[in-house]
This record gives structure tokens, sequence and C-alpha cells, in this order.
């Protein structure tokens, strides 16, 4: 059978996957018998939630826009967003830098391997190599670029135009989460700057996260990353062409192949909290396949670290709140200690 080869042997599976090559992929990466029969995909892609940022910043279609966004947070948890107005050069130039971050050579990335989640910057492979059962195909970047800017200073000759593309990307894609929950709060019936005030967001965590899956000989064997919801307000997401990204809906597995340029939004877990279960974080999942290299850039905004968020008040006068309060930073620590799969670490501060 497959070796049995532990991720904590491994510190990048791109290096693993570039020298291995073999068919066969170790059964320590096994995630499901086959995926395809395990969990049902959906036959016929359901209409897929667009919004268009342009018409929610527009005095015209503004309350119509509100309601499609309303709909799309209720219903799936997730929408693609166009016209964000973020360049594209831009979107295209970060994409090159992350490329070229995960081929540096592997001395250069090691300077960043961390345990801690909340550290400034960490390189790793997999979820958690130490603790987990399964390991996943997956290497990653992870910085923290809000309150502060993080992104790494070294090396040198890769890094200096590449902290500029990340500080510009990251600043933009702040504005537009922002506006978002603008959005948000008031499709919610709540004043258009609750959201944003109750939970300290501009001062709130935001996380960057370079994803990299390499191809994978067995691709139905393993996964990229789990079935879990994200722990913030608002995930935004762009990748690099390459299909992977699926989101559960209705019970079914729906793969998402991104309109180009747009912006993929997912709801975390705090939104859920704050919108007491009318507005659930949403199942993602990355799936794999055997010829192209998958890169997906992810942004994580989430509230400041020391807010306590819970149910909005408002919302409460005719509903018991679901969740209990806590601070973002405890739900961090909750998030670590859980499993990350599926919605373990909400299950835990459900009242
Ligand atoms: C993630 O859930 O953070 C990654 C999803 C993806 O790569 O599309
Ligand atoms: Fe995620």
């Amino acid at each position: 059978g497959p070796a049995k080869v532990h991720a904590s042997q491994v510190s990048s599976i791109k290096v693993f996957a570039e020298s291995n090559g073999a068919s066969l992929i170790p059964s320590t990466y096994h995630s499901i018998t086959d995926l395809h029969h395990d969990d049902a995909t959906h036959d016929l892609a359901p209409s897929i939630p667009v919004i268009d940022f342009s018409l929610l910043t527009s005095h015209h279609h503004h309350v119509k826009a509100l309601h499609q966004l309303g709909m799309a947070c209720a219903n799936w948890g997730f929408f693609m967003l166009t016209n964000h107005g973020i360049p594209e050069n831009l979107m295209e130039e970060l994409m090159n830098k992350s490329h070229e971050f995960h081929d540096l050579p592997m001395e250069e990335k090691k300077e960043f391997a961390d345990n801690d989640p909340l550290s400034p910057i960490r390189h790793g492979t997999s979820f958690c190599p130490q603790a987990e059962n399964v390991h996943y195909w997956r290497d990653y970047l992870k910085t923290l670029t809000f309150p502060q800017f993080n992104f790494p200073h070294k090396p040198p000759g890769y890094s200096r135009y590449c902290r500029e593309v990340a500080y510009d990307y990251s600043h933009k894609i702040r504005a537009v989460a922002r506006k978002l929950l603008e959005g948000i709060s008031e499709s919610l019936g709540l004043e258009s700057n609750s959201i944003i005030e109750s939970t300290g967001f501009d001062s709130g965590l935001q996380l960057f996260v370079v994803n990299l899956y390499p191809p994978c000989p067995q691709p139905h064997l393993a996964l990229g990353m789990p079935s879990h919801s994200d722990l913030g307000l608002l995930t935004l997401l762009m990748q690099n062409g390459i299909g992977g990204l699926q989101v559960k809906h209705d019970g079914k597995w729906v793969n998402i192949n991104p309109l180009p340029n747009c912006l993929i939004v997912l709801l975390g877990d705090q939104l859920e909290v704050l919108s007491n279960g009318k507005y659930p974080s949403v199942l993602h999942r990355a799936i794999l396949n055997n010829a192209d290299t998958r890169i997906s850039v992810v942004l994580s905004n989430g509230p400041a670290l020391d807010k306590e968020i819970g149910p909005v008040v408002e919302l409460l006068d005719k509903e018991k709140p679901l969740f209990k309060s806590m601070k973002y930073r405890d739900y961090f620590q909750v998030k670590q200690k859980t499993r990350l799969s599926d919605k373990c670490s909400l299950d835990e501060i459900r009242l």
C-alpha cells in the first residue's frame, strides 16, 4: 500500500510532490475513500449569487442591491462580487508574487515556520501537522496585515515590491469589506454602521493567507482543505483561475468557478453570531486536480481581538440569543482547539 508519510516530516507538500514522482499519495493524506461517492454534488449548477458592488454604492439601485445582498447572505453565506473597483493589474501582480513566494527555496521559507496561529508571519503545510489525523495537500503563507502590517521583509530581493503590492491590496480589500458590512447591517434592518461599531472593525484583525495546492496524482483521495467555516466576519478570496473551491448549499457541494476578476465573498462565524443565526457562515472546502497548481489569496476580515462579540441587541426583541458572547481573541483559541472541520467551534458557543 501507499507509504505512511506524516506531514510533520514534510515541510512543504509542493517540494514533496515535485520530488516524489510516484503515482500514489501517502495514505496519511487520504481524506475520504471516494470524494465523489461520499459527498453529493449538485448535478445542475444552482444559480450562484452575484452581487454588483457598484450597485450597492449607487443611489439609484441601493435598495434592490441590499435586497440581493440579504438574500445571498441568508441563503448561501456566499456570493461572487463584481465591479468591486480593485484594479485588475493589482490582482494580477499579487498573484504573480504569490507564485514567486512559494517558488522560493525552502531555506528562505523555513524561516517563517511557526506554530502560533497569531504569529505575524507563518509558512507551513497542511493545517496542523502535529495534531491532525489526516493531512491536507496544501502549503500556505499566513501573515497578519491589520491592525499591523507584518508582511515579510525577507528575502530582500523579493520582498520590497511584494510588500507594496500586498499592502495596497489588503487596504483596498478592507475598504470593500467595510462597505459590504454596512450593506449587511442595513439588510438586517440595522443602522449601516452597526456591525462596524459593535465589532471594532476599524481596528479589526485582518489575516492574509496565500494557499498553494500542487497537482495531486490521486485528487479524489485527498483534500486541499477540509469542510470548514471561517472564523471572522467576511473572507474575500481570489484565485488563479484554477477551480477547486466548493461551497455547501442545501446540503450539497457546489463547484465555484469564479467570473473573471470577481472576488469570492464568504461569510464567517462572527456574522452568524452577530446576526443570531440569520446569516450563517458558509461551509467550504478545497478539492484537488492532477494537472494544475492552484493558488488562492484569502483575506479574512474580522473584529478587533479584544471586542466581545454576541448577537446584536436590536435583533433580540423577539428572539432568544443563540450564541454566547465572547471576545474574538478567545474565539480564535476555541477555533484552534476544536477540529477544523465543519462548524465544531461555533457549536462550542451555541446556547
Ligand atoms: C480557505 O478556505 O481558506 C481556502 C479556500 C480556497 O483555497 O479556495
Ligand atoms: Fe476558509
